[in-house]
Formats: C-alpha cells, sequence, structure tokens
C-alpha cells in the first residue's frame, strides 16, 4: 500500500524542526555560522538523548535569522508535507526563534510565515494553521511574552497557543497564566506532557492548563485511572511514535502504548514532531504502525477524522477539509 495517497491531518509538528537538513546547512554556509557538531556523517542530525535534541534543534534555528528565511523554511516544510499526502497541518510556531518574544518582530515574521503557507495552498493544496508555543524551559516570564505574540496575532491563522520544550523543568502551575490569557483569547490550547515528565505531567496539563489535547500524552498508560480520565473527558493526544522511537522514550514499536491507548478509547492521532530529526515521515508512522499493530486503511481513515474534529481551525475550514478525507 502507498500510505502517501491517504489523505492526512497532522497536528503536532514543529516548523523549525522540520527544517531539512540541507535547507538549515545551506543557511549555515551563506551566513557563515558554524553548525559543524550538529550534523551527522549521513547528513542528517545528529543528537545523544533528548537533552541534546533541544541543543542541537536550538543550534539549528540560530541560522533562522529573519521573516525570509522562515518564508523559505515554510515553503521547503509544506512541500515535504504535501508529498506525504498532509492536507492539514497545524505548525507549532515558535516566537522565541522569531525576535525572541518581541511583538513587533514576530508581527514580520508571521507575515512571512502565512505568505508562504497561502502559497502553499494554492499551489500544493496543502493548508497550515499556527499553534504558537511557548518554550517551557525559557521559564514562565517568557511564557507571557510569547502568549500575548500569540494573543495579539489570534486570529484565522494562528489559531492555538501551546507549550513544549522540556518537561522537567518549571511545573504546569507556573504556566497556568499565559494558558488562561490563550484560552480568552479563544485560542485552542495543547501542552507537551506525558513524554518526558510521566502521567503526572499529564494530570498537571489538564488540572492547571485545561487543555483539549495533548502532545504526546503516551506516558498516561502508567496510570489506568488517568486513561480513564482521558477517555471521559474526550483529550486527544497527538502521538508521535517514531519521535518517542528516536529520542528513547520506548525501545521498540512492539513496547510504544498507542495501540493500548487506543484499545482504552482514548482519542489517538499520529504525527512526526520534527521528521528529519528522527529520520521519519507521515508514510513511514503509518508503514510502521500497519506492520507491527495490523493498523489498515480504516483505522488511518478514523484516525485522520479525530485529528480534524481536533484540529482548532474554523468550522468553515474543517468542512472544506473534511471533503478531502472523503475523496480517500
Ligand atoms: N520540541 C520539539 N520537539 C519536542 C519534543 N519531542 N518534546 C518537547 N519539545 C519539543
Ligand atoms: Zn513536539
Amino acid at each position: 500500500m502507498d500510505f502517501r495517497k491517504i489523505p492526512k491531518v497532522e497536528l503536532h509538528l514543529h516548523l523549525e524542526g522540520a527544517a531539512p537538513p540541507s535547507f538549515i546547512r545551506a543557511l549555515a554556509a551563506r551566513k557563515h555560522i558554524d553548525l559543524s557538531g550538529i550534523f551527522a556523517p549521513n547528513g542528517g542530525y545528529s543528537f545523544r538523548d533528548f537533552k541534546d535534541f533541544l541543543r542541537v534543534y536550538e543550534a539549528a534555528c540560530t541560522v533562522l535569522t529573519n521573516p525570509q528565511d522562515f518564508h523559505d523554511l515554510t515553503l521547503a516544510v509544506l512541500e515535504n508535507s504535501a508529498a506525504q499526502g498532509v492536507v492539514y497541518t497545524e505548525a507549532f510556531l515558535s516566537p522565541d526563534f522569531c525576535g525572541g518574544g518581541d511583538l513587533a518582530a514576530w508581527r514580520d515574521f508571521l507575515a512571512a510565515i502565512e505568505a508562504a503557507a497561502m502559497r502553499a495552498e494554492t499551489e500544493m493544496g496543502i493548508t497550515m494553521r499556527g499553534c504558537v508555543t511557548a518554550i517551557r524551559h525559557f521559564g514562565p516570564e517568557q511564557s507571557r511574552r510569547i502568549m500575548r505574540c500569540a494573543q495579539e496575532t489570534a486570529g484565522a491563522f494562528i489559531e492555538g497557543f501551546g507549550i513544549a520544550g522540556d518537561e522537567k523543568i518549571f511545573h504546569f502551575k507556573d504556566f497556568a497564566y499565559s494558558f488562561d490569557a490563550a484560552r480568552e483569547a479563544c485560542l485552542g490550547l495543547t501542552a507537551h506532557a506525558g513524554e518526558w515528565g510521566g502521567a503526572q505531567s499529564v494530570r498537571d496539563a489538564l488540572e492547571y492548563l485545561h487543555v483539549t489535547r495533548l502532545g504526546h500524552g503516551v506516558r498516561a498508560i502508567e496510570d489506568p485511572a488517568l486513561v480513564e480520565a482521558l477517555v471521559a473527558r474526550g483529550t486527544v493526544l497527538e502521538v508521535c511514535p517514531g519521535s518517542n522511537l528516536a529520542l528513547g522514550l520506548y525501545p521498540s514499536w512492539q513496547t510504544h502504548p498507542i495501540d493500548a491507548l487506543r484499545r482504552a478509547g482514548v482519542k489517538i492521532t499520529v504525527s512526526t514532531d520534527d521528521p528529519p530529526f528522527f529520520e521519519t515521515s507521515m508514510s513511514k508512522e503509518y508503514q510502521s504502525l500497519a506492520d507491527h499493530f495490523e493498523w489498515d486503511a480504516s483505522m488511518f481513515d478514523m484516525l485522520n477524522r479525530t485529528a480534524l474534529d481536533a484540529a482548532f481551525c474554523s468550522d468553515t475550514t474543517r468542512a472544506a477539509l473534511a471533503k478531502r478525507l472523503e475523496v480517500a
């Protein structure tokens, strides 16, 4: 089966994390920035563990210095996603890497990203929306600046607010103010939790941030009562199995809890997180799910409908996209 042909909805993709290594290398060469420590001999990104991944990720971002870079990056990323059959992608956008959280600068970067997204929609048939994302290890105070960037640019393109980064630093309580304000700005809410922080981090994200979606969330499986709570609340998990395996969260596909969570009744979606870092793609994720859990076309159809239901886009956009899923 050619999994690229299945129309897909991806809810969890970091724009900078999707940067092809060749794109980053070319910018580094042009700007005379030495990034030699972050690449593997095969040309891909090289990192040892999650902490090292964050270091390499942030080093790669140092070459993305102006709006034109983000315009070109957005086009390159959407071209790759469209080739994977993705019809809708909700990209995590980080004002931290687009002017450091300065609102005026963010507006300029965002205009460039949005212009590229509109061009991709016309030329490649892929729809993108943005979810402004704070980075946890940059701290709660900085998250308020990022939230203000989200609040001030919320609208037809920026439709969500989230948090990524190192789950072991700070507490979700420290970010409740930012999430409350983002909710008041009518933004959809998601948080990276239940990746490195375990099941307690999922509990905390629900209690303090009141998110409707969780980035990863897979460690909830360690707490059966929490799994029941996720089912009862209808919380949607943005599961990125290839990312979890590449970062060493689970040793193998067989031990990954995605199928157990699904069987327990949790709403599951599938995404790639940072595809070139993890040498994955949407088709590779689908292929592995089919190989290891015998997921078939009807299962993938269900995943994509769940994802579309949970997308932070407007209902008009959702209705138009639903037609594209029906074509399958
Ligand atoms: N930022 C990019 N990818 C991430 C991940 N898997 N976990 C936390 N923060 C991230
Ligand atoms: Zn992520």
